[in-house]
């Protein structure tokens, strides 16, 4: 029986507190060490099971669609959300079958190609909502490893909070949640490609690397202060030339009072950690002026 209807939840967006590469894999992929947080800026993500019985859509029967209303963003197999719903149904053997159909509407609000994880929370999404929907009962663990199949953080953003994670990022350890804080996140106006910073790593060739260990102390200890001081992220110095704004970002949130800013995964976006939510609307309002992507969001545990 395919369940009609239509079932809808945020996909958080993420940023590493700190992030380190520690090896290259036999399959291209590196090895990570990074400690991530779901914060409270998300897209809405809507996932509909249709039924077209007089034949008239224009999407066919069986196929999964989505739309963003974002021309740059793929509406079909492309877009990680339709992979997540694919490796779903091969996964449970549900065939749609007759004359129903998958249709994913996304509001992003997260942006895109911006280190914030916005695709991959996206991807869990559509797998927590097609468990449900389905009522297959598949369980965080399988979710997570399901979700590998699509995307390095998504296992990551199936359960999100505050996780160290190794591996190509989806073997997860669970921490405590951060103590209440303000993280200000501010895009410049261009992005990194993902695949080609990770080109650009050679492990050995890291001089410097976050202090993992004092930052997994300093969760375990709520001290919000060393949390910020120990952010770090080996991205950033291997940044191709004319991405200034990165250290511009981070200084004007310093100016104005953030405990610690930082570059997020593979950036582009800089976030910053304010303990001060006055200070924090202070730093918004100063990057707004220059950068339209600039958002003021609270950890989410
Ligand atoms: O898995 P995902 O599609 O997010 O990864 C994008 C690209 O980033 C991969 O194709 C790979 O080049 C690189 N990557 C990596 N090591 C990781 C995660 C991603 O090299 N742990």
């Amino acid at each position: 029986m395919i369940p009609i209807g239509k079932l809808s939840t945020l996909a958080h967006a993420k940023v590493n507190l700190s992030l380190d590469i520690l090896s290259k894999m036999d399959d291209g992929y590196h090895e990570l060490k990074t400690v991530m947080q779901t914060v409270s800026l998300a897209d809405e993500v809507t996932v509909e099971c249709i039924s077209d019985p007089d034949g008239s859509p224009s999407a066919k029967p069986g196929t999964v669609s989505v739309s963003t209303g974002l021309s740059y963003i793929p509406n079909d197999q492309r877009n990680i959300a339709a992979k997540a719903a694919d490796v779903f149904f091969r996964h449970t053997g549900i065939s749609l079958g007759g004359t129903a159909r998958i249709g994913i509407q996304i509001k992003k609000n997260i942006p895109v190609c911006a280190g914030l994880g916005g695709g991959s929370a996206d991807a869990a999404c559509v797998l927590r909502i097609l468990d449900k929907m389905f009522e297959t009962s598949l369980g965080r663990a399988a979710l997570e490893e399901l979700g590998g199949t699509v995307g390095a953080d998504v296992p990551f953003c199936i359960s999100g909070g505050t996780k160290l994670a190794g591996g190509r990022g989806e073997i997860l350890t669970d921490l405590p949640p951060l103590p209440k804080c303000f993280v200000l996140i501010c895009k410049p106006p261009f992005s990194c490609s993902t695949p080609e910073l990770f080109g650009r790593v050679i492990c050995s060739k890291i001089r410097e690397r976050p202090d993992t260990e004092g930052l997994l102390k300093a969760i375990n200890a709520h001290d919000i202060g060393g949390i910020a001081r120990r952010m770090y992220n080996v991205f950033e110095d291997i940044l191709p030339k004319g991405k200034s704004d990165i250290e511009s970002i981070k200084g004007i949130m310093i100016e104005h009072g953030a405990l610690g800013a930082v570059m997020t995964g593979s950036g582009s976006s800089v976030f910053g950690i304010f303990d001060n939510e006055a200070y924090a609307r202070e730093a918004h309002k100063a990057l707004s002026g220059t950068y339209s992507e600039c958002f003021l969001a609270e950890t989410i545990g």
